[in-house]
């Protein structure tokens, strides 16, 4: 009930905006824009897709990862393939674009990188779906997009005991979930992992990678879904006050620190190096744009890691860090700040509209 109150309250601040300069995507009226209310790509909650589409999503996931590396062997043998490039470039970025000013748009920029990827590489015709936080915490191994069918993202690891608690910080460890082993079921079954993992405080002290970092050690892919964690950080309240932050200074600390707090746990959460779980900040920094269309505008944060070492803040005209061979030519925050300019022609989906 409480969800549906807050996605009617989304639509109603979206479409009731009386000066349509003040509408999220701009001018919806504007029929000349390049992006308009007719050709915008809408994406949506994974769970509520039709199975053919959450299908047609982790065939094209499971294409990607049968196509060749474009990295350098000797120096990245973890990219085994054209999917762990983008893990690659993404780790490689750890600590320029975390916890900092430049943490939303290079994101969105990379998500959308990779969406056109499997759309140009994969033949597919779909849009990025999101995980929808509030509505899976506390029983995600019963939801559409973790209960390990053919048509989920896969589901749990197999029980591990090991270890206990996942220390986070000298002063934040988390419960372990209740799987941890390796993932045998749903369409990433038997995928292996090869990056090393590096260590958990490495952003909080802004330290450097470890040097062995992309050398390849193949192991499974394990995840071990958290229900205690996923109801204490991504619940619907928890979500409903980073949305209504009255600034972006506070939405950032409740998404870095809340939300982010669970995202940085994301190996007890969710270990999983797939599409989703990167789109998911882009998508609630979409969905509080539209709720708060005259701040979306707004930036917030230096340019390094929790200001380690003490930088600048970003503007619009700051160039965010670079993709890799993804995308070469430089590009600044004020060309990614709206999801229907620059580059961009998406919005998230409102009430009534999913799945046609
Ligand atoms: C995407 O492709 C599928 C299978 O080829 C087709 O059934 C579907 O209509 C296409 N969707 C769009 C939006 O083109
Ligand atoms: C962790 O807690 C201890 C004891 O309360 C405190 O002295 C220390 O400063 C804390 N460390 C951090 C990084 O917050
Ligand atoms: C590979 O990863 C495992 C698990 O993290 C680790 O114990 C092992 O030392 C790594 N092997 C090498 C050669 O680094
Ligand atoms: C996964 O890694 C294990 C351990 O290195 C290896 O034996 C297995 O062949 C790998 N599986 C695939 C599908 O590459
Ligand atoms: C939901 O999130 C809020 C805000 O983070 C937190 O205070 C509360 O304890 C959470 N609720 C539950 C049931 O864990
Ligand atoms: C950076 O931004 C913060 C608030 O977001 C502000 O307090 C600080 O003065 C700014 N620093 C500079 C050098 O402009
Ligand atoms: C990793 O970062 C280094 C240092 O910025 C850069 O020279 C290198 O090209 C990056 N590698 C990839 C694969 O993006």
């Amino acid at each position: 009930m409480r969800s549906v109150f807050v996605w009617a309250s989304l639509a109603l601040s979206a479409f009731a905006a009386p000066n349509p300069k003040t509408t999220p995507w701009g001018d919806w009226n504007d029929w000349s824009r390049e992006c308009n209310p007719h050709n915008v790509k809408i994406r949506r909650d994974f769970d509520k897709l039709p199975t053919h589409e959450r299908k047609a999503f982790t065939d094209a996931i499971n294409c990607l990862r049968d196509q060749p590396s474009g990295l350098d062997q000797q120096k990245y043998s973890a990219a085994i393939n054209r999917f762990f490039d983008y893990a690659v470039v993404h780790t490689n970025l750890t600590s320029r674009v975390h916890l900092d000013g430049y943490f939303l748009t290079w994101h969105r920029m990379f998500v959308w990188l990779f969406e056109k990827d499997l759309q140009e590489t994969c033949g597919w015709n779909g849009t990025m779906p999101y995980w929808n936080w509030p509505g899976t915490a506390g029983k995600l191994e019963s939801a559409p997009i973790f209960d390990g069918s053919e048509y989920s993202m896969s589901g749990n690891g197999l029980p591990n005991p090991l270890p206990p608690v996942y220390a986070l910080g000298p002063n934040f460890s988390l419960p372990r979930g209740s799987g941890g082993g390796c993932v045998t079921t749903g369409p990433f079954a038997g995928m292996n992992y090869t990056m090393q993992v590096i260590p958990s405080n490495l952003l909080s002290q802004g330290a450097p990678l470890p040097p062995t970092t992309f050398v390849k050690n193949e192991s499974c892919l394990t995840r071990d879904l958290n229900d205690a964690v996923s109801t204490l950080y991504l619940n619907q309240t928890a979500y409903e006050q980073a949305l209504a932050a009255p600034d972006q200074a506070t939405f950032s600390v409740l998404l870095n620190g809340v939300f982010g707090g669970a995202a940085l746990a994301c190996t007890p959460l969710l270990t999983s190096q797939s599409a989703l779980p990167l789109a998911r900040s882009s998508s609630h920094h979409k969905i509080r744009s539209d709720l708060h269309p005259e701040i979306a505008d707004q930036l917030y944060g230096t340019m390094t890691a929790v200001n380690i070492p003490p930088s600048a803040n970003v503007t619009l005209e700051s160039v965010v860090p670079d993709f890799g061979y993804f995308k070469e030519d430089p590009i600044t925050i004020g060309e990614l700040i709206s999801t229907t300019a620059g580059p961009f022609c998406y919005r998230y989906e409102y009430p009534g509209q999913c799945c046609g």
